[in-house]
């Protein structure tokens, strides 16, 4: 039986046009296809570790809408327990506007909607749920005091806490040193820590920067270069798995999801870093956000 997962984090509906090349500040590009998609960081951190085998709870917030109620429904579907996500009366739902390029490189605005509601109040209220998971994953999509709320809470019952910071935000020590993960990617973990990823000395460099502010394991994706991790004091770098790169949207979000499957089901860091790069990998030969995440058996087929 493998472990449960928590998921705690934003819900968006994401309106994306792919087109040649991204407009410059003040241009008009004619030319692109639309397309509207089930999107949000957390919801699919949860809907991907849903599809890869995972026991997910998500607990979010979303607006008395349209996007809202077909959103939980969707997730439903995906078999993710949604008993933890509100609905609140004020804000509308999260919504992003992506513009995707030929390269399959992205640029994404959100507006945050109900997602900047998410309370440590909330939090309070899915503490039975929390104390019954093993491992707790966020981002930075819904306000940081409800992060570190939940990053305390969690820690001090000894659940797994594994923070994503994205999109990048500075970090008090006492979230960082309630971290058992950090995954970040090379502009979050440069943002972080100062340090300039040119190689694999400077990787190094980043990742003590963080490990010595009490966050047990560190995990920096590279992109085309793979990932890295720290664990233990130890280093590794997990080589990269070459596609031909569509869409980077939620690539970042499939491995974190397939990272907390692979460790509820007991495998070493190292072993889950392998497999979410291979599950990030699909992601990204395929267009949008949660229409782009991958189910287990395409995974397990793969060599
Ligand atoms: O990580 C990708 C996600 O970021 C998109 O789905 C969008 O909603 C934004 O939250």
């Amino acid at each position: 039986m493998s472990e449960r997962i928590v998921v705690i984090g934003s819900c968006n509906t994401d309106m994306v046009i792919n087109m040649e090349r991204l407009p410059l500040p003040g241009e008009t590009i004619i030319g692109g296809n639309f397309f509207m998609n089930a999107g949000g960081k957390g919801a699919n951190q949860a809907v991907a570790a849903a599809r890869l085998g995972g026991n997910v709870s998500f607990m979010a917030k979303v607006g008395n809408d349209h996007f809202g109620s077909r959103s939980i429904e969707q997730y439903k579907a995906e078999g993710v327990n949604v008993e933890h996500i509100t609905v609140d009366n004020d804000l509308p739902s999260g919504v992003a506007l992506i513009m995707v390029d030929s390269h399959g490189e992205n640029c994404i605005a959100v507006a945050s909607g109900a997602n900047a509601l998410l309370s440590p109040a909330d939090v309070e209220r899915a503490k039975e749920m929390i104390e019954q998971g093993d491992i707790v994953l966020m981002q930075l999509e819904t306000p940081m005091e409800t992060v570190e709320y939940a990053a305390h809470l969690a820690h001090e019952k000894g659940k797994k806490v594994i923070l994503n910071p994205a999109p990048a935000m500075s970090l008090s020590d006492a979230l960082l040193g309630n971290l058992y993960m950090l995954i970040a990617n090379e502009t979050e973990t440069e943002f972080l820590t100062g340090v300039k990823i040119t190689d694999m000395e400077s990787v190094c460099r980043a990742a003590d920067v963080i490990s010595d502010k009490g966050v047990k394991n560190v995990v920096i994706t590279l992109g085309s270069k793979g990932a890295f991790v720290k664990e233990n004091g130890t280093y590794h770098k997990v080589p990269a798995i070459k596609v031909k790169a569509v869409d980077a949207t939620a690539a970042g979000d499939t491995f974190c999801g397939a990272l907390c499957v692979a460790l509820a089901e007991r495998k070493g860091i190292l072993e889950a870093v392998e497999f979410a790069n291979k599950c990030a990998s699909v992601t990204v030969t395929r267009m949008g956000a949660q229409s782009s995440l991958p189910y287990r058996a395409e995974i397990d087929k793969m060599k």
